[in-house]
């Protein structure tokens, strides 16, 4: 990858700059900046040399249609606290839009753009408007790791039409898991959660063969129950993987890596509940799993006793609700005491979240701020946002 740093004369420059700044926002407050901070550097790299940087970002899933609620709005005003600079969110319709009238109105030179998600052509990686985004710029950067594994517009297809290079912080993430993934000692555990189930389940296949233990758990699980006859009330679960579930566990079987999953668990008849440790059977109809349940987590604590290297992506629980927050932050801190002992690696948006609330981030051997993207590439697939750069 050609990298920005390299970059001499980008004064006066267009610079069109993917980031990922999916961040988590309740009632308009953005509740862990992480995925912000690490980018900072490439945004003031840019400034320093006098670029004028247009930014495009997705927030959430609104699937082509404008939701008010997954407005960049809040995370504009966080960066210019940030980088003591205006950051300008340019609502207006990027097929509206032209090169000479993009920094019409900021003096500063840093414009957003709202939501690419809004639009229905980005997801389908439609050439058009890839080429329409680019011709906004003279430069692309790509600083997004966390979303190089989705084939989107403003990720691979506008390459095809720009001069396109690679920020600072997909560098790093790139370099470390790299050596991560050459370097790995055995045992090697991995712990699965998170409630995205449709894009994980198909990696775990694909860890099997080079993991000692999966331990999967959140929403994860709830197909894993379900596929064992086990009670699940409501809680959320993806219809028709039978067979892939099927498969994980040939697969375990065949490459002798064992699959774990919740003996026990908490639930609550709503979200906002307070919890209430079962085991299954105790199950009722109105219930939602949102928690393991303490047998659990003593496993779970005994199977990081007897690794060299954890991989953790993905919360334990609905740790948003303070009351089922105990699995994953019990979890982090059990990994961050084992010290030198354990090789420790975590990722996903939520689960930096969870380690940075108990402010032990240093603790970890490296926080990577991707999710899907950090499994994809620990699973050996090349991401398409990599290999467009190459
Ligand atoms: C993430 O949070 O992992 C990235 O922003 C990608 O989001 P997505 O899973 O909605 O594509």
């Amino acid at each position: 990858m050609k990298s920005i740093e390299k970059l001499e004369n980008i004064e006066n420059k267009n610079v069109i700059l993917r980031l990922d700044l999916n961040v988590p926002i309740k009632n308009d407050k953005i509740i862990d900046t992480n995925r912000i901070d690490k980018i900072i550097p490439t945004l003031n790299f840019l400034v320093k040399k006098k670029a004028k940087v247009i930014i495009i970002s997705h927030i959430g899933r609104p699937h082509g249609k404008i939701v008010k609620e997954l407005s960049l709005k809040p995370v504009s005003l966080c960066i210019k606290d940030k980088i003591k600079r205006d950051v300008i969110l340019l609502k207006e319709n990027i097929f509206n839009l032209n090169k000479k009238d993009i920094f019409k109105n900021s003096s500063d030179g840093v414009v957003l753009l709202e939501n690419i998600r809004f639009y229905p052509e980005e997801e389908a990686n439609d050439d058009k408007f890839s080429e329409k985004l680019a011709s906004l710029g003279d430069i692309y950067v790509n600083d997004a790791f966390s979303c190089s594994h989705r084939d989107h517009a403003s990720v691979t297809k506008i390459t095809n039409h720009i001069p396109s290079y690679s920020g600072i912080q997909i560098n790093t993430e790139v370099n470390a898991l790299k050596k991560i993934t050459t370097e790995i000692k055995k045992p090697v555990t991995c712990i699965i959660g998170g409630s995205k189930i449709s894009s994980k389940i198909n990696i775990i296949k694909n860890l099997i063969p080079k993991f000692n233990n999966i331990i999967i758990v959140g929403a994860m699980a709830n197909n894993i129950f379900k596929y064992q006859g086990l009670k699940i009330g409501k809680s959320i679960y993806e219809n028709n993987i039978g067979r892939i579930i099927q498969e994980i566990f040939n697969y375990a079987e065949k490459y002798e890596c064992n699959i774990y999953f919740p003996k026990d668990v908490k639930v609550g008849k709503k979200l906002n509940d307070k919890s209430i440790e079962k085991e299954f059977r105790e199950i009722e109809d109105d219930d939602m799993i949102l928690d393991v349940g303490s047998k659990t987590l003593v496993e779970i604590k005994k199977i990081i006793d007897n690794s060299s290297t954890l991989l953790w992506n993905g919360p334990l629980g609905y740790f948003e609700n303070s009351n089922f927050s105990s699995g994953s932050l019990e979890v982090a801190k059990y990994i961050a005491n084992r010290g030198d002992k354990i090789f420790s690696v975590v990722g996903g948006g939520d689960t930096v979240s969870v380690v940075n609330s108990l402010n032990i981030n240093s603790k970890f051997n490296f926080v990577s701020t991707a999710g899907g993207a950090f499994l994809e590439y620990i699973e050996g697939k090349v991401l398409p946002g990599i290999k467009a750069l190459n």
